[in-house]
């Protein structure tokens, strides 16, 4: 019985991935590997909509790769490749652009988001475009599903209209895929401002799965709360305390309910120990894993490299298939 395939991708825009993204994603990457055809895709052409270091671009994309295998996404059971590996996606990403209309690209609420501060005028056009490549991410290997949290949702609505725009105007090649957003994931919030989502850009309020055991319980008990002094899960009064609540739950695999019952009423200084000692034994056998893997440049190298052998051989029928399709010289049949 063929498994479902399914596709997801990160970015590699830091030197470690922080809580929010492993409890959030990672670890439901891991998860689904059982049940589906995982495709999962460290995705530095995205990287790159915003300007880089290529010293820290080529550092961090091997960082986000040995952390990848690190949380237990398997090389041989999963397809895990680097995207710039795969021409593939430059050449799907620019039918997609040219199939993208520039009002359709201009409601994507991501962009406006990310260029509210410094205006759209100094943003990349890649930036811009950044959804289409994003599309073509997940066209390009017919994935029937992709897991994603809630802000990507209008970008997975992009891309099933996409695929369907070309599937009618050129010919039926595209699976439609469905979004697969896991519901039931941690939100992680800042740990300093618990208004806003954690963030790398915020260290401070920010628990690096690199960090230190001794810098995860720093800032796991510096975590602002608020002027009362009883534990109760209240995300709208209480959100500090409910997002400790969060973690605690979500580092050690039990239901915020659960938690709540054990350390309701009491104060706070037990619950941001045992969030403490809870995110550290994720986190250490996680950092050790991933420095092991970067220690050995050579395996790093053959295990990404076999990743990108794959997905190449995955993604060429459907650039030649598109290519076919459109008309397009080197589609020529
Ligand atoms: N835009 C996604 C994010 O910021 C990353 C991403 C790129 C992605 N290509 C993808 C996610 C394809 C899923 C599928 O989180």
């Amino acid at each position: 019985m063929s498994r479902p395939r399914i596709l997801s991708g990160i970015q590699p825009t830091s030197e470690s991935f922080h809580i929010g993204n492993y409890f959030g994603a990672l670890r439901h990457w891991v998860a689904l590997q059982d049940d589906n055809d995982a495709f999962y895709c460290v995705v530095d052409l995205h990287a790159i909509t915003v300007p880089v270091d290529p010293v820290l671009q080529r550092e961090r994309t091997r960082v986000s790769y040995a952390q990848l295998v690190a949380a237990g996404i398997d090389p041989q059971r999963s397809t895990l490749f680097v995207q710039s590996d795969v021409p593939a996606h430059s050449q799907l990403g620019w039918v997609m652009m040219c199939l993208t209309g520039y009002g359709e690209a201009s409601r994507m609420t991501q962009f406006k988001d990310k260029t509210a501060k410094g205006g759209a005028g100094s943003a990349s056009v890649g930036l811009f475009t950044y959804p289409c490549l994003q599309a073509a991410d997940i066209l390009l290997y017919q994935a029937a599903a992709v897991p994603v949290g809630e802000d990507q949702r209008q970008h997975l609505e992009l891309t099933r209209d996409l695929a369907e725009r070309f599937n009618n105007r050129f010919a039926q090649t595209f699976v439609v895929p469905e979004p697969y957003i896991v519901k039931d994931t941690a939100k992680i919030l800042d740990l300093q401002d618990p208004s806003a989502k954690m963030s790398k850009s915020v260290p401070a309020g920010c628990v690096f799965m690199l960090d230190t055991p001794k810098q995860i319980t720093k800032k796991i008990k510096s975590a602002v709360t608020d002027s009362e002094t009883e534990v109760r899960y209240d995300p709208q009064n209480k959100p500090g305390v409910s997002n400790l609540i969060s973690i605690l739950a979500a580092a050690t695999e039990r239901t915020v309910a659960d938690v709540e019952a054990e350390f309701g009423g009491g104060m706070y200084g037990p619950l941001k120990v045992a969030a403490a000692e809870a995110v550290v034994a994720v986190a250490e056998p996680f950092a050790a894993r991933t420095r092991e893997l970067l220690d050995d440049p050579a395996e790093l190298d053959r295990l990404m490299d076999n990743g990108g052998q794959r997905a190449r051989e995955a993604a060429q029928p459907t650039v030649d298939a598109v290519y076919s399709a459109m008309g397009l010289q080197a589609g020529r049949v």
